[in-house]
C-alpha cells in the first residue's frame, strides 16, 4: 500500500458505496468485451471516468476491495491492481488501515473540458430579485461576523445561557415523543409555544392577544421577509427611521420597495407633511431606536397610531431587545395601544437567549393572516417542532423568567464595569454616552475629526470589535462614535480588552 500525506484531504463520512458500485461501473463502460482481457484496466477506466465526472465524488470511500471483488465477480488481486494503479494516477487515496477515497480534483489529471466552460453562458440568467438581493447586501452596516467578541455590539450574556436546562429538556421531549409527532407540523407554530408568549407578552408587555393570533418564525427577520412578500410589489412606498435595522432596509431594498426615511422624533405626523404619505407601512423600532435603548415617547407613539388610522397604513413594530432597554422605565407597546387592527408586532428569542437558536413570532392582523400562513406553507412550512416544544417548556416552567432576571442582571454588572474601566483608561478623548439603556453603548470623539469608520477598521485589524455609529444611518450621518456592546464579554476580558483598545486608539491616533 502506498502512505499518503494527509494535509488537504477531508475525509467524508459517506458509507462505503458498494450498494450501487456495480450500476456506476456499468455506466462508464465496465465489462466492455474489448477491455475484457486486462480487467484490472477496464475497471481502472470505469472508477477514473466516475472520478472525473464527480459521480465518484472528492473524499468519497471506495468499497474495500473484498467486498467489490464479491460484488463484481472478479478476483480481489484484480481489484487491487485497478485501485493501486488510480493511486499511482493520483485519482484516489490510499490511507493504511482505512481502505482507498477519492482524491481531490486539484491532484488529479483532469484536463478541464472547454466544452463545458463554453456551455456556462447557457445557464438561466438570475431573477431581477435575485440580483437585488445581491446589490443590496452591501448597503449601510454589515453585522460584524468576526469571531472576536469584545466589544461585539447586539449580543446578550451568551455564557450564562443554561445550558444545562435546555439540554435535559431536549431529553425530554425525546423521551416522551410519538412517532406521529415527527410529522409535518401546522405552519402557524405549536399551540402549547403560541399559548406560552401570549401569557409572557401579558406579563412582559401587557399585550392581550390570543394563541390563535400569534405565528412561529425564526427570528424578526423571517417575519420581516414574509410581511414584506405578502405586502410589497415592485415601487411600493414603505417608511423606516433615518437610523435602522440593515437587514431590515436591504431587504425592503431588495424586494423593490421605495423606501423612504423618517424622523419620528421630529415629525409633525398625523398633521405634517407626512400627513399625505402614500406608504404601505412603516417599520420602527420603537423600543430601542438608535440601537442605544432610545426610546420613541408615548405621544408620537399615539401620534404614530393616528398617521396609520388616517392614510390606511400598518405599522412594524420591532419590539426586539426591549426586555433589556425597558426594564427600568417600561413604555407601553404600539401594538398595546392600537384599537383598528393596523400594528405588526415582532419578538424575537434570537437575542434573549442566543441569535443561533433561531426562533421568533410575530402578531398580524386579522386579514394579513391567511396570506402569512399560505407563505409560510409553500417555502419553509414550519419551525421545527423539538425546538418548539422545547421553548414552550422553558417559559412554562419559568426557566425563561429566571433567565430574564439573570441576564438583565449580568448585563448592568459589565455595564458598570465596562464605564468604570473606559472612562479610567481613555478620559475624556473618547467619551461614553450614559443614556445607553441596551445592550450597546456610545462612545463620541472629544476630536471631532477622527472618523469612526477609520478607527473602528483599525480596532478591527487589531482584534476589538466596534460598530461605527456614522454607517448605522441610511441617509446623511447625523453623529459620529463607536457602538460597542459589553454583555457578553466576561469581566476579566473587559479589562484586558478596554486596556489593548486605549493602546490601539492611541496609535491610530500617532498614525493618522
Ligand atoms: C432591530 C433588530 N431587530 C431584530 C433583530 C433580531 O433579528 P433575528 O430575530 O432575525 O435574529 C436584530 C438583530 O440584530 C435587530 O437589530
Amino acid at each position: 500500500m502506498h502512505d499518503i500525506e494527509h494535509t488537504n484531504f477531508q475525509l467524508k463520512s459517506i458509507p462505503v458505496l458498494h450498494f450501487n458500485i456495480q450500476s456506476i461501473l456499468d455506466s462508464h463502460g465496465f465489462g466492455n468485451k474489448n477491455d475484457y482481457q486486462n480487467i484490472y484496466i477496464n475497471l481502472y477506466n470505469s472508477l477514473k471516468e466516475a472520478i472525473i465526472d464527480n459521480t465518484l465524488q472528492e473524499g468519497l470511500k471506495l468499497p474495500p476491495t473484498r467486498v467489490l471483488a464479491n460484488d463484481i465477480k472478479i478476483s480481489r488481486s484484480t481489484v487491487i491492481k485497478a485501485y493501486e494503479l488510480l493511486v499511482l494516477d493520483n485519482y484516489v487515496k490510499c490511507i493504511n488501515g482505512s481502505g482507498y477515497y477519492v482524491s481531490s480534483s486539484k491532484n488529479t489529471k483532469i484536463h478541464f473540458n472547454l466544452k463545458s466552460v463554453n456551455s456556462f453562458k447557457h445557464y438561466p440568467t438570475i431573477s431581477k430579485k435575485g440580483n437585488a438581493f445581491q446589490k443590496n447586501i452591501h448597503l449601510i452596516n454589515n453585522i460584524q461576523s468576526s469571531s472576536e467578541i469584545a466589544f461585539k455590539p447586539g449580543l446578550p450574556p451568551l455564557d450564562i445561557f443554561p445550558t444545562n436546562i435546555w439540554r435535559n429538556l431536549s431529553n425530554s421531549y425525546w423521551g416522551g415523543i410519538k412517532s406521529s409527532e415527527l410529522s409535518y407540523s401546522k405552519s402557524i407554530g405549536l399551540q402549547c409555544l403560541r399559548e406560552n408568549i401570549s401569557n409572557y407578552l401579558k406579563i412582559y408587555r401587557n399585550i392581550t392577544c390570543n394563541a390563535s393570533q400569534i405565528i412561529i418564525t425564526t427570528g424578526s427577520l423571517h417575519s420581516l421577509y414574509l410581511i414584506g412578500n405578502a405586502l410589497i410589489d415592485k415601487g411600493d412606498k414603505v417608511l423606516t427611521e433615518n437610523m435602522t435595522y440593515p437587514h431590515a432596509y436591504r431587504l425592503f431594498k431588495s424586494l423593490q420597495a421605495k423606501v423612504s426615511q423618517i424622523d419620528l422624533n421630529n415629525t409633525e405626523l398625523a398633521f405634517g407633511n407626512f400627513k399625505n404619505n402614500l406608504a404601505k407601512f412603516i417599520y420602527t423600532i420603537p423600543s430601542n431606536q438608535n440601537f442605544l435603548g432610545n426610546k420613541l415617547s408615548m405621544p408620537k407613539r399615539l401620534e404614530l397610531l393616528q398617521w396609520a388610522s388616517i392614510n390606511g397604513a400598518l405599522i412594524i413594530e420591532d419590539d426586539y431587545e426591549q426586555e433589556f432597554s425597558n426594564w427600568n422605565k417600561p413604555i407601553a407597546a404600539i401594538y398595546s395601544l392600537d384599537r383598528q387592527d393596523r400594528v405588526i408586532y415582532l419578538g424575537t428569542f434570537n437575542k434573549l437567549l442566543h441569535p443561533s437558536i433561531r426562533l421568533g413570532y410575530m402578531i398580524v392582523p386579522n386579514y394579513l393572516q391567511n396570506t402569512i400562513l399560505n407563505i409560510i406553507e409553500q417555502s419553509s412550512r414550519f419551525v421545527s417542532p423539538e425546538l418548539q416544544k422545547v421553548m414552550s417548556m422553558f417559559i412554562e416552567k419559568d426557566y425563561l423568567n429566571k433567565h430574564i432576571r439573570n441576564i438583565v442582571a449580568i448585563a448592568q454588572e459589565r455595564k458598570e464595569l465596562f464605564m468604570e474601566h473606559f472612562i479610567s483608561n481613555f478620559g475624556d478623548e473618547i467619551v461614553l454616552d450614559s443614556s445607553s439603556t441596551g445592550l450597546n453603548i456610545l462612545g463620541k470623539f472629544k476630536n471631532s475629526n477622527v472618523s469612526d469608520q477609520d478607527v473602528s477598521a483599525y480596532l478591527k485589524q487589531k482584534g476589538i470589535i466596534t460598530n461605527p455609529l456614522s454607517k448605522y444611518y441610511i441617509s446623511k450621518p447625523l453623529e459620529n462614535g463607536l457602538v460597542m456592546g459589553y454583555s457578553c464579554v466576561n469581566n476579566k476580558l473587559i479589562k484586558q480588552s478596554i486596556s489593548k483598545m486605549k493602546n490601539e486608539y492611541s496609535n491610530f491616533l500617532k498614525l493618522n
